[in-house]
């Protein structure tokens, strides 16, 4: 059991990791929680230290969702496609999860962060390949229909359940589904009320009113 809680541990640490901040503190010498949106993730990355930081910080927070799930798959050895139920499935969501928390409550930025979608298509790739490759796309094709990045994520996170049930994943995949997406959802609550405003800005854009 130790080295369940271990795992999970280790996963939100992961998580945690602050990719952006350190971005803007080191490229920049800025807070970026002080800048656009306030968010650590690449989006606000990319409209507060340009393109290649964001490209950076994208692949980091990714691979840090994937990283966490794919030890545990190493370390047991696990086939997860298809996904076999027994104890470690759960530890597979368990760490997911955990990483996905991290990235938005690091625990080395007083519990504040990012807004978890790239860790949480990390953790999705490793999980299904498909579904991730799926997410992703109907990601992409909002963004390329309404430029706005935070409205594509909201896609995203509701595609994502559906593509669970339609290739009819196994209960575990489809909770982490539901919670993963929930939880981007409500990380996006401030997004919402812009975009109901029509004050959400758009791919790269700044915000009317900064943080
Ligand atoms: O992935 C986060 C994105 O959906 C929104 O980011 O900085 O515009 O709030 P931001």
């Amino acid at each position: 059991i130790s080295a369940v809680i271990l795992l999970i541990v280790i996963a939100y640490l992961l998580g945690s990791i602050p990719t952006g901040y350190l971005a803007g503190r080191y490229l920049k010498g800025i807070d970026i929680r002080e800048h656009g949106s306030g968010s650590t993730g690449a989006t606000n990355v990319l409209r507060t230290l340009g393109k290649t930081a964001a490209i950076f910080v994208l692949i980091i927070d990714l691979l840090k969702g994937a990283i966490a799930v794919a030890l545990v798959r190493l370390l047991y050895s696990l086939d997860i496609n298809p996904l076999p139920l027994n104890w470690q499935a759960w530890l597979i969501i368990a760490t997911g999860l955990a990483s996905i928390l991290g990235h938005s409550r690091s625990i080395f930025l007083n519990f504040g962060g990012g807004k978890s979608v790239a860790t949480s298509l990390g953790v999705l790739l490793v999980m299904n390949p498909i579904v991730a490759g799926g997410t992703l796309g109907s990601f992409l094709i909002m963004l390329a229909i309404s430029r706005i990045v935070s409205l594509s994520s909201l896609t995203g996170a509701i595609a994502v359940n559906i593509l669970m049930l339609v290739l009819e994943q196994p209960l575990p995949y489809l909770l982490f589904g539901a919670l993963a997406g929930l939880y981007v959802i409500i990380r996006h609550r401030s997004n919402i009320n812009r975009l109901l405003e029509g004050t959400e800005p758009k791919l790269g854009e700044k915000l009317a009113q900064e943080k």
